[in-house]
């Protein structure tokens, strides 16, 4: 039960020691982080929990996960909570991810809908699991393309995470010029100002995207439907049950026509299928019906 399963030498800065983290710690992290996530950590991740805690433990100067785990377990310690959470969840995210969802959302599912948004009508997009933003800003770009005065118009997009800080990058909506490599020139130039070297997301999209935080296995607030749903590459650190159980949440929360977007290495699965029909590549449409 205490055998380790991960130890090295570190040397980072002035601190030099060795962590012992043993199956008993790593079983306590990897529960608790599934409890509050949904997240799956199975042992072969013992080196990433070492690696990504190991800089938890220097700044907390302790020498052994063991005190960790123990901290953790203070009831009254809910912000180291979140610190394990935001070491251990990955945020690796970049400007219109999988094209094809983003082409397919241009070609087949905005046209008509920004079509009944000129009309008056209500579009509604969420980004669950936005991460730093690129995904929901690569949402709002492909809106405006099509529809420069949308953010005008009732067309709004949602973008949560579970990861505060994550979440604070997203609001400031600040870039690189290479991470913003991937959105064309003129609509860089349009939608985002250059400011001390970096470029800000400009008016159009700060109106248009709101930035909440969301723990997918927590209450889900929000009241009325949406007419798409992005919810890519999370999941896939979900049990299969948990997964399961996000789909069939879903299926109501999407007009009926609507559609949702998922990871690369995602597939719904269970009941939700009742309600869904396979549209394109990790695309799937609740049916007109249902
Ligand atoms: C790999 S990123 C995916 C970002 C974006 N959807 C994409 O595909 O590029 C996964 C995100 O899921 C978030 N996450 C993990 N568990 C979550 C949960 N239970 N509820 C909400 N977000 C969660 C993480 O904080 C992280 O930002």
């Amino acid at each position: 039960m205490n055998a380790p399963v991960a130890s090295r030498r570190s040397s980072v800065g002035m601190v030099d020691g060795e962590f012992l983290l043993t199956t008993a710690d790593f079983n306590t992290i990897a529960k608790m982080l599934h409890a509050e996530t949904g997240i799956t950590l199975h042992e072969g991740k013992a080196t990433l929990m070492y690696s990504r805690l190991g800089k938890r433990l220097r700044a907390l100067g302790m020498t052994d996960f063991r005190s960790y785990c123990e901290l953790l377990e203070n009831p009254e310690e809910n912000e180291e909570r979140g610190s394990m959470i935001r070491a251990l969840t990955t945020n690796v995210t970049r400007f219109y991810r999988e094209p094809h969802h983003f082409d397919h959302l241009r070609d087949v599912v905005l046209p008509p809908l920004l079509r009944a948004a000129e009309r008056g009508g209500r579009v509604r997009i969420w980004s669950a699991a936005c991460s730093s933003g690129q995904e929901p800003y690569s949402l709002g770009l492909t809106v405006l393309r099509l529809l420069p005065n949308a953010a005008s118009l009732d067309v709004r997009i949602l973008a949560t995470d579970i990861d505060t800080t994550v979440l604070e990058q997203a609001r400031a909506g600040r870039y690189s010029t290479e991470a913003l490599s991937a959105v064309p020139g003129d609509l860089r130039n349009r939608h985002f100002e250059k400011s001390q070297g970096e470029w800000e997301a400009g008016d159009a999209l700060r109106r248009m995207i709101t930035f909440r935080p969301l723990n997918l296995i927590g209450a889900w607030p929000m009241r009325g439907t949406f007419d798409v749903i992005m919810c890519r590459n999370v999941v896939i650190y979900f049990a299969e049950d948990t997964q399961v159980e996000i789909w069939n949440r879903f299926a109501p929360l999407l007009s009926p026509g609507g559609y949702l977007y998922i990871g690369h290495s995602e597939r719904v699965a269970g009941p939700a299928m009742k309600v869904f029909t396979n549209a394109g590549i990790t695309t799937y449409q609740k049916r007109p019906s249902a």
